[in-house]
């Protein structure tokens, strides 16, 4: 719902991003199930902020990131020599091979692989955990409940996966009955997304989740601990941000708030950035 005092904080905006993208990021947060508060002062305005019942400000969030230890940058699977890393260099062919995937056990009950989707030319990388039931369906990441509240969540931020951001998971194959991915799994699959990767360089990396987080970071730490830091990829040290797993979110909507503070990181880390 959007409370009243919106509509008069909106009114006496004007700065910032402009009442237009407030509007429509207030637009986004509804449909994300995150009630929409802002002060009534005009100085607090501009952050449309999001809340449960109280205020938060965005500015405070930007001004203390900091900046994690580079994580290793190479996954510790590869890192171990156990799998091969593919020698494919185009994008249609390593889609192919995925595709054709019998490195694990999963292409025996999944209906497809899941590639990944979105723009190739995309300055932004979301990784995600392995296909879902709709997923393994359709072959397309991120398209069932989860998808729906993840499209909204970076519709926020002034992405979609039609025009400007790219998306993949960890696993390309869907685990029976939505079980967590088997180590010898992420073995065998995470090549691809470094694949992925080394095609698209991303300039910033954004991990929905645990198991996607600690699998790119070669961590065992917990969501918690990652989120709110810059980490860095691999060899081109590529900024990566942690934030929630959008069917978590489904499951406890109450932690939606951090999770647009996540997001706003995000996008304050990508505006910082250099020009490319
Ligand atoms: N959850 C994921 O992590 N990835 C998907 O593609 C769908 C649900």
């Amino acid at each position: 719902m959007v409370r009243p005092l919106l509509v008069l904080g909106l009114l006496a905006l004007g700065r910032g991003d402009g009442l237009m993208d407030a509007l429509r990021r207030n637009q986004y947060l509804q449909t994300m199930g995150v009630d929409v508060w802002v002060s009534r002062r005009p100085a607090s305005v501009a952050d449309a902020v999001v809340a449960t019942g109280d205020m938060v400000s965005a500015g405070a969030l930007a001004a203390t990131p900091q900046v994690a230890a580079a994580a290793s940058a190479v996954p510790p699977t590869v890192a171990r020599g156990t799998a091969d890393p593919p020698t494919i260099t185009t994008w249609e062919s390593l889609r192919s091979e995925v595709l054709a995937c019998t490195k694990c056990p999963l292409h025996g009950s999944r209906t497809q692989g899941v590639f990944g989707v979105g723009s190739r030319e995309a300055q932004w990388l979301v990784v995600g955990e392995a296909p879902g039931a709709e997923e393994d369906r359709r072959g397309e990441p991120f398209v069932g409940r989860a998808g729906h509240l993840l499209d909204a969540m970076l519709k926020a931020i002034g992405l979609s996966r039609g025009r400007n951001v790219y998306i993949a998971n960890v696993l390309k194959s869907r685990p029976p009955g939505n079980r967590d991915p088997k180590p010898e799994e992420v073995a065998a699959c995470l090549p691809y997304l470094m694949r992925q990767i080394e095609l698209l360089r991303p300039r910033v990396m954004l991990a929905v989740g645990r198991i996607a987080a600690q699998n790119l970071l070669a961590t065992d730490v917990s969501l918690g601990r990652l989120r709110g830091k810059v980490h860095h990829f691999g060899e081109l040290n590529t900024p990566l941000i942690v934030t929630y797993h959008p069917a978590y979110l489904l499951r406890t909507p109450s932690d939606k708030r951090k999770a647009w503070e996540d997001l706003k990181f995000a996008r304050s880390v990508f505006q910082g950035l250099n020009p490319t």
